[in-house]
């Protein structure tokens, strides 16, 4: 990801970044009268591209970002998913009508295309996340600039490939130019700073460590500019003593050591009522011993390799602090090349290393005994993506969900933190930066809203019966 990059030398020269964005900018511009509808047909086209490419960029995502065969798919599938929602979505871009004050006289909401959209994406979520942004922006009349991993060139340009392949299929020339709404910046550190300091960008959308959300917002943030943040995660969940505790394993498993513990919405938190705990983590370590670990690209293989030696390095640095605490640690071994054993920690404190997101499969487990103590203990660290409980006790799960509950953007109930479906809001608080992505009414931040003010009468009588010269 960005922060561990050895950016030293750019990517792209700025001149052909500049002309890339003044592209931009000019197609959106005929792009935007285009009826939102029509801008569908497009991403309906582009849905069924993926459909065609499904098996070809699921190889690229398991040969960039080093994925199983199930979970590339899945990957691509989702943004699938996005584009049958995005085309739904073309034919609402709902406004509200609002009563005004004054007679004959009409407030409405209208949303209008936003401009040119910037997408940054990571390593982790090479198609999906992109797709999150790119379908949105779209129908609400945008063009992208999106800078993919250097870690994921093989996704970024087969995703190009087959949005190419839809704008022929669905426009006749001159109309091929719409290729341009979707231009690709080749780039790492450099060009995520040239994308938030350019002005000519109406949203940056960045996906990535909370590292890199720092570094890009105040950048944006000098210039006015929108921006949305989807960043770290150190996604936990509570195990009560209401937990089927088989569920709760299957769970565990999936949301902790799933693509090798790469997600933002990775499980990295286990806080485990004290009476279940030993039954457990019997059962936990058991499941864990069974991991088929090694090579993505066998069938077998459920636990495929972290992305590169660093993130090898900083896990088994974690795991060296670990044990310097007196916390038992089961597995994390090496296996072979970036092949690791996931690691289930027992710790006794939520210590700083353990409030810190590390990159890989980690498991720090906790104990409490109530279930206020639990909520502390959960939202005590300074990200706020995903959170789940198990439980079939109906007070400790509302309560989870309430104001005093979880403080993260995803709350679920007997369900583990990752794998979301593309239909709800998705995104964070606090360190991960306070965006909603995908679905439910997340496209607004892709538009820019007019409140517009009609008088249809003879006479202008001014807001809070102002009289000025009458
Ligand atoms: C990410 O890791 O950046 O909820 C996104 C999930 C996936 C998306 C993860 N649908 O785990």
């Amino acid at each position: 990801m960005y922060s561990q990059a050895t950016n030293l030398e750019n990517y792209m020269n700025r001149n052909d970044y500049d002309k890339i964005i003044d592209k931009a900018k000019d197609i959106q511009k005929e792009w935007r009268t285009i009826p939102a509808p029509r801008r569908g047909d497009l991403i309906r086209v582009f849905g069924n591209e993926l459909r065609a490419d499904i098996e070809t960029i699921g190889t690229a995502i398991m040969k960039d970002a080093k994925k199983i065969h199930a979970e590339a798919i899945g990957e691509v599938q989702e943004a699938i998913d996005m584009c049958d929602f995005a085309v739904g979505l073309s034919r609402q871009l709902y406004g509200l009508t609002i009563q005004s004050e004054r007679p004959e006289h009409k407030l409405q909401e209208v949303y209008n295309p936003l401009g040119v959209v910037g997408v940054i994406t990571a390593f982790n979520f090479p198609c999906a996340v992109w797709a999150w942004n790119h379908c949105l922006a779209m129908v609400c009349g945008n063009s992208v600039v999106w800078k993919g991993s250097p870690k994921a060139k093989n996704v970024t340009d087969s995703c190009k490939v087959a949005w190419d392949r839809a704008v022929e299929k669905t426009f006749p020339e001159p109309w091929f130019k719409f290729k341009d709404l979707l231009q690709v910046v080749e780039g790492d550190k450099t060009e995520a700073e040239w994308m938030a300091d350019d002005n000519r960008i109406n949203l940056l959308s960045a996906t990535g460590s909370t590292e890199m959300g720092k570094a890009l917002a105040p950048r944006v943030s000098a210039r006015m500019g929108k921006a949305l943040y989807e960043l770290g995660g150190n996604n936990g969940m509570i195990v009560s003593r209401h937990a089927n505790i088989d569920l709760a394993v299957r769970g565990i498993v999936f949301g902790a050591v799933g693509t090798a513990g790469q997600r933002c919405t990775t499980l990295r938190r286990l806080i485990v009522h004290t009476s279940v705990y030993d039954v457990l983590m019997t059962k936990l370590k058991s499941a864990y011993a069974s991991l088929p670990v090694g090579d993505n690209f066998k069938e077998e293989t459920l636990v495929g390799p972290l992305i590169n030696q660093e993130s090898v390095d900083r896990m088994q640095s974690a795991l060296e602090q670990a044990k310097a605490k007196g916390y038992t640690v089961h597995g994390g071994e090496v296996v072979e090349g970036c092949s690791v054993r996931p690691a289930i920690v027992e710790a006794t404190e939520q210590c700083d290393l353990i409030k810190t997101e590390t990159f890989a499969p980690i498991l720090y487990v906790l104990k409490y005994s109530d279930l206020d103590e639990a909520i502390n203990i959960h939202n005590a660290v300074p990200q706020g993506l995903s959170s789940c409980i198990f439980t079939d006790n109906v007070q400790e799960a509302e309560t989870f969900t309430s104001a005093v509950g979880s403080d993260c953007g995803i709350v679920n109930i007997n369900i583990g933190p990752s794998g979301a479906e593309i239909g709800g809001a998705f995104g964070g608080e606090k360190d991960t930066g306070g965006g909603r992505e995908s679905g439910s009414d997340a496209w607004k931040q892709y538009m820019r809203r007019s409140t517009v003010t009609i008088n249809y009468g003879k006479s202008l009588p001014l807001a809070q019966g102002i009289k000025f010269g009458d």
